[in-house]
Protein backbone atom coordinates (compact mmCIF):
# COMPACT_ATOMS: atom_id res chain seq x y z
CA UNK A 1 0.00 0.00 0.00
CA UNK A 2 1.78 3.14 -1.06
CA UNK A 3 1.64 6.10 1.51
CA UNK A 4 1.17 9.46 -0.01
CA UNK A 5 3.32 12.25 0.05
CA UNK A 6 0.60 14.71 0.11
CA UNK A 7 -0.28 16.31 3.79
CA UNK A 8 -0.96 19.40 5.53
CA UNK A 9 -0.14 20.74 8.81
CA UNK A 10 -1.67 24.09 10.53
CA UNK A 11 -4.57 24.77 13.23
CA UNK A 12 -8.02 23.69 12.42
CA UNK A 13 -11.16 24.42 14.20
CA UNK A 14 -13.88 22.72 16.42
CA UNK A 15 -17.05 22.66 15.05
CA UNK A 16 -18.22 20.05 16.95
CA UNK A 17 -17.55 17.13 19.89
CA UNK A 18 -19.70 14.92 21.73
CA UNK A 19 -19.82 11.82 23.94
CA UNK A 20 -21.50 9.13 21.31
CA UNK A 21 -20.96 5.97 24.17
CA UNK A 22 -19.30 5.83 27.63
CA UNK A 23 -16.15 7.40 26.81
CA UNK A 24 -15.65 7.76 23.40
CA UNK A 25 -15.97 10.61 21.08
CA UNK A 26 -16.94 12.08 17.82
CA UNK A 27 -14.73 15.28 17.30
CA UNK A 28 -15.65 17.32 13.76
CA UNK A 29 -13.15 20.02 12.64
CA UNK A 30 -13.18 22.06 9.57
CA UNK A 31 -9.73 21.39 7.64
CA UNK A 32 -10.64 22.04 4.19
CA UNK A 33 -7.13 21.15 2.39
CA UNK A 34 -7.31 17.71 4.18
CA UNK A 35 -10.76 17.10 3.36
CA UNK A 36 -10.00 17.46 -0.21
CA UNK A 37 -7.65 14.87 0.09
CA UNK A 38 -8.18 12.23 2.27
CA UNK A 39 -9.00 8.39 1.53
CA UNK A 40 -10.40 5.65 3.69
CA UNK A 41 -7.42 4.18 6.18
CA UNK A 42 -5.41 7.36 6.43
CA UNK A 43 -5.34 9.40 9.85
CA UNK A 44 -4.64 12.39 11.66
CA UNK A 45 -1.93 13.27 13.52
CA UNK A 46 -3.03 15.42 16.28
CA UNK A 47 -1.84 17.82 18.76
CA UNK A 48 -3.85 17.20 21.30
CA UNK A 49 -3.32 19.94 24.26
CA UNK A 50 -2.25 23.62 23.77
CA UNK A 51 0.67 23.30 26.34
CA UNK A 52 3.69 21.57 26.41
CA UNK A 53 2.11 18.26 27.59
CA UNK A 54 1.42 15.79 25.91
CA UNK A 55 4.29 16.59 23.67
CA UNK A 56 3.86 14.11 21.00
CA UNK A 57 0.61 14.06 18.47
CA UNK A 58 -1.38 11.43 18.56
CA UNK A 59 -3.08 9.14 15.68
CA UNK A 60 -6.61 9.08 14.90
CA UNK A 61 -8.15 7.50 11.96
CA UNK A 62 -10.33 9.79 10.13
CA UNK A 63 -13.91 8.77 10.37
CA UNK A 64 -15.53 10.80 8.17
CA UNK A 65 -14.20 13.72 5.35
CA UNK A 66 -16.23 15.89 3.23
CA UNK A 67 -14.54 17.84 0.60
CA UNK A 68 -17.38 20.29 -0.69
CA UNK A 69 -17.84 21.35 3.21
CA UNK A 70 -14.14 20.74 4.54
CA UNK A 71 -15.56 18.99 7.24
CA UNK A 72 -13.84 15.88 9.20
CA UNK A 73 -14.87 13.63 11.66
CA UNK A 74 -12.37 11.25 14.16
CA UNK A 75 -13.84 9.27 17.14
CA UNK A 76 -11.56 7.86 19.76
CA UNK A 77 -11.76 6.65 22.86
CA UNK A 78 -10.15 8.15 25.97
CA UNK A 79 -7.19 5.64 27.19
CA UNK A 80 -5.14 8.57 28.63
CA UNK A 81 -3.70 11.99 28.89
CA UNK A 82 -3.74 13.13 24.99
CA UNK A 83 -7.32 11.58 24.43
CA UNK A 84 -8.54 13.32 27.96
CA UNK A 85 -7.15 16.91 26.85
CA UNK A 86 -8.95 16.32 23.12
CA UNK A 87 -12.32 15.18 24.54
CA UNK A 88 -12.42 18.68 26.51
CA UNK A 89 -11.42 20.89 23.29
CA UNK A 90 -14.52 22.88 22.70
CA UNK A 91 -16.48 24.27 19.49
CA UNK A 92 -14.30 27.22 18.13
CA UNK A 93 -11.07 26.46 19.38
CA UNK A 94 -8.52 25.87 17.39
CA UNK A 95 -6.30 22.85 17.41
CA UNK A 96 -3.09 21.56 15.61
CA UNK A 97 -3.62 18.89 13.13
CA UNK A 98 -1.24 17.26 10.82
CA UNK A 99 -2.67 14.79 7.89
CA UNK A 100 -3.82 12.63 5.87
CA UNK A 101 -1.07 10.39 7.02
CA UNK A 102 -0.26 7.02 5.70
CA UNK A 103 -1.30 4.24 3.25
CA UNK A 104 -5.14 4.22 1.94
CA UNK A 105 -6.86 1.01 1.45
CA UNK A 106 -6.49 -0.20 -1.88
CA UNK A 107 -10.17 -0.60 -3.73
CA UNK A 108 -11.11 -2.32 -6.91
CA UNK A 109 -10.52 -0.85 -10.27
CA UNK A 110 -13.95 0.86 -11.51
CA UNK A 111 -16.10 -1.93 -12.81
CA UNK A 112 -14.18 -4.83 -11.53
CA UNK A 113 -15.85 -4.58 -8.11
CA UNK A 114 -17.16 -8.11 -5.89
CA UNK A 115 -18.46 -8.15 -2.70
CA UNK A 116 -16.68 -6.73 -0.18
CA UNK A 117 -16.77 -7.82 3.75
CA UNK A 118 -15.90 -4.88 6.65
CA UNK A 119 -14.78 -6.45 9.61
CA UNK A 120 -13.87 -4.00 12.78
CA UNK A 121 -13.68 -3.74 16.17
CA UNK A 122 -13.48 -1.12 19.00
CA UNK A 123 -11.77 1.96 17.56
CA UNK A 124 -10.83 0.17 14.61
CA UNK A 125 -14.65 0.79 13.36
CA UNK A 126 -14.38 4.56 12.45
CA UNK A 127 -12.35 4.62 9.98
CA UNK A 128 -14.66 1.36 8.44
CA UNK A 129 -17.18 3.92 7.92
CA UNK A 130 -15.44 6.29 6.09
CA UNK A 131 -14.27 3.11 3.50
CA UNK A 132 -17.97 1.96 3.20
CA UNK A 133 -19.09 5.35 2.40
CA UNK A 134 -16.67 5.15 -0.60
CA UNK A 135 -16.95 1.80 -1.40
CA UNK A 136 -21.07 2.74 -1.73
CA UNK A 137 -20.33 5.91 -3.77
CA UNK A 138 -17.52 4.92 -6.20
CA UNK A 139 -18.79 0.94 -6.48
CA UNK A 140 -22.58 1.01 -6.12
CA UNK A 141 -23.01 -2.27 -7.62
CA UNK A 142 -20.88 -4.13 -5.18
CA UNK A 143 -22.30 -6.01 -1.84
CA UNK A 144 -20.74 -4.28 1.21
CA UNK A 145 -21.31 -6.23 4.21
CA UNK A 146 -20.29 -5.01 7.49
CA UNK A 147 -18.84 -7.04 10.45
CA UNK A 148 -18.65 -5.40 14.01
CA UNK A 149 -17.14 -6.67 17.19
CA UNK A 150 -16.77 -5.42 20.68
CA UNK A 151 -16.75 -6.30 24.42
CA UNK A 152 -20.43 -5.06 25.15
CA UNK A 153 -22.92 -2.94 23.27
CA UNK A 154 -21.28 0.40 24.72
CA UNK A 155 -18.48 -0.83 22.08
CA UNK A 156 -20.02 -0.91 18.99
CA UNK A 157 -19.25 2.04 17.30
CA UNK A 158 -21.30 4.21 14.34
CA UNK A 159 -23.99 0.90 14.39
CA UNK A 160 -26.23 3.85 12.80
CA UNK A 161 -24.03 5.35 10.26
CA UNK A 162 -23.25 2.33 8.71
CA UNK A 163 -27.31 1.54 8.04
CA UNK A 164 -28.05 5.66 7.13
CA UNK A 165 -25.57 4.67 4.03
CA UNK A 166 -26.91 1.46 3.20
CA UNK A 167 -24.85 -1.10 5.06
CA UNK A 168 -26.90 -2.46 8.25
CA UNK A 169 -24.13 -4.44 10.30
CA UNK A 170 -23.84 -7.98 11.84
CA UNK A 171 -22.88 -7.57 15.35
CA UNK A 172 -20.93 -9.54 17.78
CA UNK A 173 -20.59 -8.84 21.21
CA UNK A 174 -18.29 -11.05 24.12
CA UNK A 175 -21.26 -10.88 26.44
CA UNK A 176 -23.92 -11.08 23.86
CA UNK A 177 -25.28 -7.79 25.08
CA UNK A 178 -25.97 -7.17 21.69
CA UNK A 179 -26.61 -9.46 18.08
CA UNK A 180 -24.40 -12.67 18.26
CA UNK A 181 -23.08 -13.81 21.46
CA UNK A 182 -19.09 -14.52 20.81
CA UNK A 183 -16.48 -13.25 18.41
CA UNK A 184 -16.77 -10.93 15.19
CA UNK A 185 -14.85 -13.72 13.45
CA UNK A 186 -17.59 -16.60 13.57
CA UNK A 187 -19.54 -13.96 12.03
CA UNK A 188 -16.76 -13.87 9.44
CA UNK A 189 -16.26 -17.79 9.11
CA UNK A 190 -19.90 -17.99 7.99
CA UNK A 191 -19.40 -15.41 5.52
CA UNK A 192 -16.66 -16.57 4.01
CA UNK A 193 -18.35 -20.28 3.77
CA UNK A 194 -20.18 -18.66 0.91
CA UNK A 195 -17.50 -18.25 -0.93
CA UNK A 196 -18.58 -14.84 -2.91
CA UNK A 197 -16.69 -12.74 -0.79
CA UNK A 198 -14.24 -10.71 -3.20
CA UNK A 199 -11.81 -8.77 -0.49
CA UNK A 200 -12.25 -8.34 3.46
CA UNK A 201 -10.53 -5.27 5.14
CA UNK A 202 -10.39 -4.97 8.60
CA UNK A 203 -9.28 -2.76 11.30
CA UNK A 204 -9.26 -3.38 14.85
CA UNK A 205 -7.07 -4.76 17.82
CA UNK A 206 -4.43 -7.14 16.92
CA UNK A 207 -5.63 -10.47 18.12
CA UNK A 208 -8.70 -9.44 16.06
CA UNK A 209 -6.49 -8.78 12.96
CA UNK A 210 -4.56 -11.83 13.26
CA UNK A 211 -7.94 -14.34 13.72
CA UNK A 212 -9.09 -12.35 10.51
CA UNK A 213 -5.81 -12.36 8.10
CA UNK A 214 -5.99 -16.21 9.77
CA UNK A 215 -9.36 -17.13 8.04
CA UNK A 216 -8.85 -15.02 5.08
CA UNK A 217 -5.45 -17.21 4.35
CA UNK A 218 -7.22 -20.24 4.78
CA UNK A 219 -10.45 -19.06 2.45
CA UNK A 220 -7.76 -17.87 0.18
CA UNK A 221 -9.72 -14.23 0.14
CA UNK A 222 -7.50 -11.62 0.14
CA UNK A 223 -7.33 -9.31 2.58
CA UNK A 224 -6.20 -5.84 3.96
CA UNK A 225 -5.60 -5.06 7.36
CA UNK A 226 -5.18 -1.59 8.74
CA UNK A 227 -3.00 -1.55 12.36
CA UNK A 228 -3.45 0.60 14.87
CA UNK A 229 -0.03 0.39 16.85
CA UNK A 230 1.71 2.76 18.89
CA UNK A 231 3.32 5.47 17.09
CA UNK A 232 5.85 8.72 18.24
CA UNK A 233 6.87 11.09 15.20
CA UNK A 234 4.14 9.89 12.71
CA UNK A 235 6.09 10.77 9.75
CA UNK A 236 8.75 7.55 9.48
CA UNK A 237 11.87 8.75 11.45
CA UNK A 238 11.62 7.10 14.92
CA UNK A 239 11.02 3.14 13.75
CA UNK A 240 9.13 3.06 17.68
CA UNK A 241 5.84 1.82 15.47
CA UNK A 242 7.60 -0.91 13.29
CA UNK A 243 5.71 -4.53 12.89
CA UNK A 244 7.33 -7.17 11.19
CA UNK A 245 6.12 -8.23 7.50
CA UNK A 246 7.82 -11.02 5.18
CA UNK A 247 10.02 -8.49 3.53
CA UNK A 248 11.42 -7.14 7.48
CA UNK A 249 9.81 -4.31 9.67
CA UNK A 250 7.79 -2.01 8.13
CA UNK A 251 6.94 1.58 9.77
CA UNK A 252 3.02 1.63 10.28
CA UNK A 253 2.54 5.53 10.02
CA UNK A 254 4.39 5.71 6.99
CA UNK A 255 4.16 2.23 5.39
CA UNK A 256 0.68 1.45 6.59
CA UNK A 257 -1.41 2.00 8.83
CA UNK A 258 -3.14 -0.77 5.92
CA UNK A 259 -0.89 -3.72 4.68
CA UNK A 260 -2.60 -6.73 2.91
CA UNK A 261 -2.73 -9.68 5.26
CA UNK A 262 -0.57 -11.80 3.74
CA UNK A 263 2.49 -9.85 4.38
CA UNK A 264 2.62 -9.54 7.69
CA UNK A 265 4.62 -12.12 9.59
CA UNK A 266 1.72 -12.70 12.18
CA UNK A 267 4.06 -15.13 13.91
CA UNK A 268 6.49 -12.03 15.32
CA UNK A 269 3.27 -9.92 15.74
CA UNK A 270 2.98 -8.49 19.46
CA UNK A 271 -0.81 -8.61 20.71
C1 LIG B 1 -3.04 4.76 12.70
C2 LIG B 1 -3.77 4.83 14.02
C3 LIG B 1 -5.11 5.15 14.02
C4 LIG B 1 -5.80 5.23 15.24
N1 LIG B 1 -7.11 5.55 15.20
C5 LIG B 1 -7.81 5.65 16.34
C6 LIG B 1 -9.19 6.01 16.31
O1 LIG B 1 -9.79 6.25 15.24
N2 LIG B 1 -9.83 6.11 17.49
C7 LIG B 1 -9.20 5.85 18.70
O2 LIG B 1 -9.84 5.92 19.76
N3 LIG B 1 -7.90 5.49 18.75
C8 LIG B 1 -7.19 5.39 17.60
N4 LIG B 1 -5.86 5.06 17.65
C9 LIG B 1 -5.24 4.83 18.97
C10 LIG B 1 -4.88 6.19 19.59
O3 LIG B 1 -3.86 6.78 18.81
C11 LIG B 1 -4.38 6.01 21.03
O4 LIG B 1 -5.42 5.52 21.83
C12 LIG B 1 -3.89 7.35 21.59
O5 LIG B 1 -2.70 7.73 20.94
C13 LIG B 1 -3.65 7.25 23.08
O6 LIG B 1 -3.14 8.50 23.53
P1 LIG B 1 -3.32 8.95 25.04
O7 LIG B 1 -2.35 10.06 25.28
O8 LIG B 1 -4.74 9.20 25.36
O9 LIG B 1 -2.91 7.67 25.86
P2 LIG B 1 -1.45 7.31 26.40
O10 LIG B 1 -1.25 8.03 27.69
O11 LIG B 1 -0.45 7.45 25.32
O12 LIG B 1 -1.70 5.76 26.68
C14 LIG B 1 -2.70 5.34 27.61
C15 LIG B 1 -2.83 3.82 27.55
O13 LIG B 1 -3.29 3.41 26.26
C16 LIG B 1 -2.34 2.53 25.67
N5 LIG B 1 -2.23 2.87 24.24
C17 LIG B 1 -1.85 4.05 23.72
N6 LIG B 1 -1.85 4.01 22.37
C18 LIG B 1 -2.24 2.76 22.04
C19 LIG B 1 -2.44 2.08 20.81
N7 LIG B 1 -2.22 2.65 19.62
N8 LIG B 1 -2.85 0.79 20.86
C20 LIG B 1 -3.07 0.18 22.04
N9 LIG B 1 -2.91 0.77 23.23
C21 LIG B 1 -2.49 2.04 23.24
C22 LIG B 1 -1.05 2.77 26.40
O14 LIG B 1 -0.23 1.61 26.40
C23 LIG B 1 -1.52 3.10 27.79
O15 LIG B 1 -1.80 1.93 28.52
C24 LIG B 1 -5.14 4.96 16.47
C25 LIG B 1 -3.79 4.63 16.46
C26 LIG B 1 -3.11 4.56 15.24
C27 LIG B 1 -1.66 4.23 15.23
S1 LIG C 1 5.92 6.80 14.52
FE1 LIG C 1 7.97 7.39 14.13
S2 LIG C 1 8.52 6.06 12.50
FE2 LIG C 1 6.42 5.64 12.80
Amino acid sequence: MKPDAQKWQGLTEVVSIGEVRPGHYSLRICAPEIARISRPGQFLHILCGTGTAPLLRRPISICRADPASGLLEVIFRVVGEGTALLSRARPGERIDVMGPLGSKFQLPEPGHARDAVIVGGGVGIPPLLFLAEILRKEHPGADVHVLLGGRSAEFILCDEAFRSIGCPPEIATDDGSLGHHGLVTDLLSLRLSRNTVGMVYTCGPTPMLKAVANLCGRAGTPCQASFEARMACGVGACLSCVIPTRGGYRRVCTEGPVFPADEIAWHDVQE
